[in-house]
């Protein structure tokens, strides 16, 4: 295999991952691999832009730490991650759609009772938030895990703040045994994604903006049923149409209603899809 050239170097590439043994592997490998160089040549990617393509990558991997991914926030605000979430959760309609996961969800979050105050100090105006949890046919999701996090009024997560050790708008809680579940947290107000690092740069560069719509972040599993990430935003957000990470579907926007005293209430509830036997 030599002298290989801008006509031959593709198929070259697609013959040697041939011999990958994982199937699938060797299909995505050898996908990615056709669209790359088609990409390249369409472009005709110069090697200066290349370069600063590698130093993008580079500079994506440096800003990622345990609180701060940068590699997801590149992938939602490409349309990646809502790209595959629509893929893969192609789910009967009456079931709650999902939507992207984005980076500050913590897997090991407070369990706290039905009810709770999840906010635990988190600065904004309170907030109930009330649901069920339910099956197509409306039966009850006794004890499904209901996780829930969200932003606060400086827009944002606990994760991001650097002095804090507890977790804030954020917890995990148990569906009761009529699936309802209730708690308590602070509005939620729109908020921008990190700018602060080769993301934010990016945005500015394509002239997009970087604000999400105000939402809550809930992920919801039950035994037999498929697990649900999703959101839920409110009505009558500027950002609806306009979300830096795609993720806004129309059927997970509820009214956030104020009750003219300082608290906000939204009732929303979860149907989740069975999983199949
Ligand atoms: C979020 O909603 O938390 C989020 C999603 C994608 C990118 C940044 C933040
Ligand atoms: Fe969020």
């Amino acid at each position: 295999m030599r002298n290989l050239n801008q006509e031959t170097i593709t198929q070259a590439v697609i013959a040697r991952l041939a011999q990958t043994p994982d199937a699938r592997l060797k299909e995505l490998m050898t996908s990615l691999v056709q669209h790359l160089h088609a990409f390249a040549r369409e472009t005709r990617l110069t090697e200066p832009e290349w370069q600063m393509g590698i130093e993008f990558l580079t500079a994506v991997g440096h800003k990622c730490s345990p609180t701060r991914q940068e590699f997801v926030l590149l992938s939602d605000v490409l349309g990646l991650s809502t790209l595959t979430v629509a893929m893969n959760h192609d789910k009967p309609a009456g079931c709650t759609e999902s939507t992207v996961l984005g980076p500050f969800y913590v897997a090991d979050a407070p369990r706290l009772p039905n009810g709770a105050d999840l906010a635990r100090g988190a600065p904004g105006q309170p907030c109930l938030v009330q649901g069920r949890v339910c099956a197509l046919d409306g039966a009850a999701v006794a004890g499904a895990e209901v996780e829930f996090w969200q932003s606060d009024a400086e827009g944002r997560y606990d994760v991001q703040y650097e002095d804090l050790d507890e977790h804030r708008a954020r917890g995990v809680l148990s569906s009761g045994s009529d699936g309802r579940f209730e708690l308590r947290t602070v509005l939620a107000l729109p908020y921008p994604v990190p700018v602060d690092g080769p993301v934010g740069q990016l945005l500015g560069a394509t002239g997009g903006h970087p604000w999400r719509p105000a939402h809550m972040h809930f992920k919801i599993s039950a035994p037999g049923y498929e697990p649900l990430t999703t959101h839920v935003y409110r009505q009558d957000d500027p950002y609806l149409d306009s979300d830096a990470v795609y993720g806004v579907r129309h059927s997970l926007i509820a009214p956030w209603v104020d009750d003219g005293q300082g608290m906000h209430r939204i009732e929303f509830d979860f149907v989740l899809q069975r999983r199949a036997l």
